[in-house]
């Protein structure tokens, strides 16, 4: 009997603390997921999940050109997803589903075919949403938004032409994208709520053992061509994005990479292998510093308005990319220039040879071994 009654009184207890719960943890995570899934926000037609899939995050052109088939009229393909930006032609998203994204200029940048314009529209990949929104605070591929509340409140604005929600709903839709549905791994979702952080996967395969090697952090060995470590030079952490100790500019200049940096180019921008159009930057018109670059998309350095560069983390720089789950999420590169991991470290041949004045020599074997290591990256 007695037993009877504190049992009651602890479901009682129980209870009590579960209503009282309801409010912050029940009842606002299904409004993020409303908010994130479903709602419109007044505007044409899209929701987030439009664009940033419950499975990857992100959309391929596969994905896109399934949705194509389905439905012609899939709000993907409208404004900013079409060819034009005005609803006309859904080529480019279907062949490598890019969005046409408008970026302020930072106030010393001007475009030489239009010096007017504050703004400059260029072609960029959707990166996944699964990690980012809970473990890395730097956001947008050039950094310009500082909160994800910010970074929705503009993603409203600009994609989906809709009105920016209150405060309260802004939160929610943040909360919702750091939930237990956005991680690439079981192990990266309790490395967020305060355990372990996950390391590199041992591999099991020759090659997968031989593809660990270039992500280890090591320092620069020359007499083995400089090829262990090479890839976590940038790719370290637990996301593997950011520079460690033994970032090297690999050509000659005046200051090394400091560990912990987050941007850098490796190339994309200069080589542009998806053909982007090129406009013409120029940097501090009319001044002893003016500086005119030729890019498709000069990244990180519209944001901060610097070109002379001895990190290297302003012009043509985007946000490293962190690597864990990226095999769900071709293509690569900011402009998706890369279909697949094999044509990503393709690109880094080419770019460690050229950086590296011949340095670096990745050999085709080199390149199976990563993309297989690659592959197991959770
Ligand atoms: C038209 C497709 C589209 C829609 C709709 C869209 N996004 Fe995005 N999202 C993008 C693109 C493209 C970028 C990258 C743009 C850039 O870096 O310049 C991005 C970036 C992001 C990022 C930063 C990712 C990173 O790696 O830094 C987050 C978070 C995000 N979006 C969340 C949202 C939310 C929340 C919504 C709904 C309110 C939304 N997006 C709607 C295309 C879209
Ligand atoms: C100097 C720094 C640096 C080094 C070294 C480096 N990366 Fe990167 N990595 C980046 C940056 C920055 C990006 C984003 C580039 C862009 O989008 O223009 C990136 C992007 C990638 C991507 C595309 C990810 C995505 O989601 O689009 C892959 C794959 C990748 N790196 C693999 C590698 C491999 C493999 C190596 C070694 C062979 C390597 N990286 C070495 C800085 C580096």
């Amino acid at each position: 009997m007695v037993t009877r009654v504190l049992f009651t009184m602890a479901a009682l207890v129980c209870l009590a603390i579960a209503v009282s719960a309801q409010p912050a943890e029940i009842h606002r995570v299904p409004r993020g997921r409303q908010l994130f899934e479903r709602e419109t926000f007044g505007g044409n037609g899209r929701t987030c999940q439009t664009c940033h899939t419950t499975d990857t995050g992100t959309v391929s052109p596969d994905e896109a050109r399934r949705r194509f088939r389905h439905d012609p009229r899939d709000p993907l393909f409208l404004h900013d997803g079409s060819d034009d930006g005005a609803g006309h032609g859904s080529r480019r998203m279907r062949t490598e589903a890019t969005v046409l994204v408008t970026v302020p200029l930072a106030a010393n940048v001007t475009l030489a075919d239009d010096p007017s314009a504050r703004t400059v529209t260029v072609r960029r990949g959707i990166p996944s949403t699964l990690n980012t929104p809970a473990l890395d605070p730097v956001l947008m591929l050039d950094g310009r938004q500082a909160t994800l509340d910010a970074q929705a409140a503009g993603a409203i604005l600009d994609h989906a032409q809709g009105v920016v929600p209150s405060a309260a709903d802004l939160r929610a839709l943040a909360d919702f994208q750091r939930g237990p549905a956005f991680f690439s791994s079981a192990e990266l979702r309790r490395f967020f709520r305060g355990g372990e952080a996950p390391g590199l996967p041992r591999g099991r395969t020759p090659a997968e053992r031989r593809g660990r090697r270039f992500f280890e952090d090591l320092p620069p060995d020359p007499a083995a061509g400089l090829k262990p470590g090479l890839c976590a030079h940038c790719h370290s952490g637990p996301l593997l994005n950011t520079t460690n100790d033994f970032a090297a500019p690999f050509i000659p200049s005046p200051a090394p990479i400091p560990a912990g940096q987050r941007f850098l180019s490796v190339g994309v921008s200069e080589f542009n292998p998806a053909g982007h159009p090129v406009r013409e930057f120029v940097f501090n018109a009319g001044t002893p510093a003016e500086v005119r670059v030729m890019s498709p998309d000069p990244g990180r350095a519209l944001v901060t308005g610097i070109v002379d560069d001895p990190t290297l983390e302003h012009l043509n720089a985007f946000k490293i990319s962190p690597l864990r789950g990226i095999r769900h999420t071709a293509p690569y590169f900011h402009d998706n220039s890369a279909r697949t991991l094999e044509d990503a470290v393709a690109h880094y041949t080419k770019f460690f040879f050229v950086a590296s004045g011949g340095l670096i020599v990745l050999t085709p074997q080199d390149e199976r071994d990563i993309v297989a290591y690659l592959k197991l990256l959770d």
